[in-house]
């Protein structure tokens, strides 16, 4: 049985006072277990205080991009070192706000989360469709594409650890959800195609998350799909008794 893995993406949100009233709310409640996992990922300026605030807790601390060299002539850059140095044990990367306004690559991808695993940090991968490309029929090779570029060159173990999340471009921020059986179509896919490059055995256990206006209102139809994991959740994340409302969601 995979957990479920739940992540707020609080993107560019909150001051440092907010993030940390944010914490002494959600850590104290948190749910322990193996059940479900929480994350949250938070602004780089927050994340030394926020790993402190979670301490003795099971919240996990994650960035929302990193650089994919160790150190250098990067201005503006934060690299795995520093994360990891910080006791961020995970980072979300390519998500489609950075792939669509920073122009990041499949291949840049790539590069990242083979440097999130010469760190020891879990890499959430977020891969998903526009609305034209959908419209199209091609979600299921840009996702895929997207996947296997995301994933080449990780041994299988790696493979394994890492967590995907299927965030169709058209869902998010907009209040329209997927379907759940919209959701787990493509995360059944995905999962496919993780088993063809790697194996069936990779494939079960690899985490597979959906994002895109996930809400407490949603979030239990969409967890109780088949290839379904958990959920990467923006808008209601914000708010610490609705991200504790998802966290529980993943406890059922
Ligand atoms: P919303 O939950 O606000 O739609 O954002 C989803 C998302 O992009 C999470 O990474």
């Amino acid at each position: 049985m995979r957990k479920k893995v739940i992540a707020g993406n609080w993107k560019m949100n909150k001051v440092l006072s907010e993030a940390g009233e944010f914490m002494d709310s959600v850590v104290p409640k948190a749910p322990k277990g193996n059940d479900v996992e929480a994350i949250v990922c938070a602004p780089f300026p927050f994340l030394s205080k926020l790993v402190e605030q979670a301490k003795g807790s099971e919240v996990k601390v994650a960035a929302q991009n990193m650089h994919f060299e160790d150190s250098g002539a990067f201005t503006g850059e934060v690299s795995p070192v520093m994360l990891k140095d910080l006791g961020v044990t995970h980072v979300v990367l390519g998500h489609s706000e950075r792939r669509e306004l920073f122009a990041e690559t499949n291949e840049l991808v790539n590069k990242k989360t083979k440097a999130a695993f010469a760190h020891d940090l879990t890499p959430i991968v977020c891969v998903g469709e526009t609305l034209d490309q959908r419209e199209a029929n091609e979600t299921m090779n840009i996702v895929g594409e997207q996947v296997k570029q995301a994933i080449a060159g990780l041994t299988n173990e790696q493979v394994a650890e890492t967590i995907i999340a299927y965030e169709p471009v058209w869902a998010i921020g907009t209040g329209k959800t997927a379907t759940s059986e919209q959701a787990n179509e493509v995360c059944t896919e995905i999962r496919k195609v993780v088993a063809e490059v790697t194996s069936a055995d990779v494939a079960e256990k690899v985490i597979i998350q959906y994002g895109g206006s996930v809400k407490p209102a949603n979030v239990d139809e969409l967890l109780a799909q088949s290839d379904i994991d958990g959920a990467l959740v923006g808008g209601a994340s914000l708010d610490p008794e609705s991200f504790l409302q998802l966290v529980e969601a993943g406890t059922k």
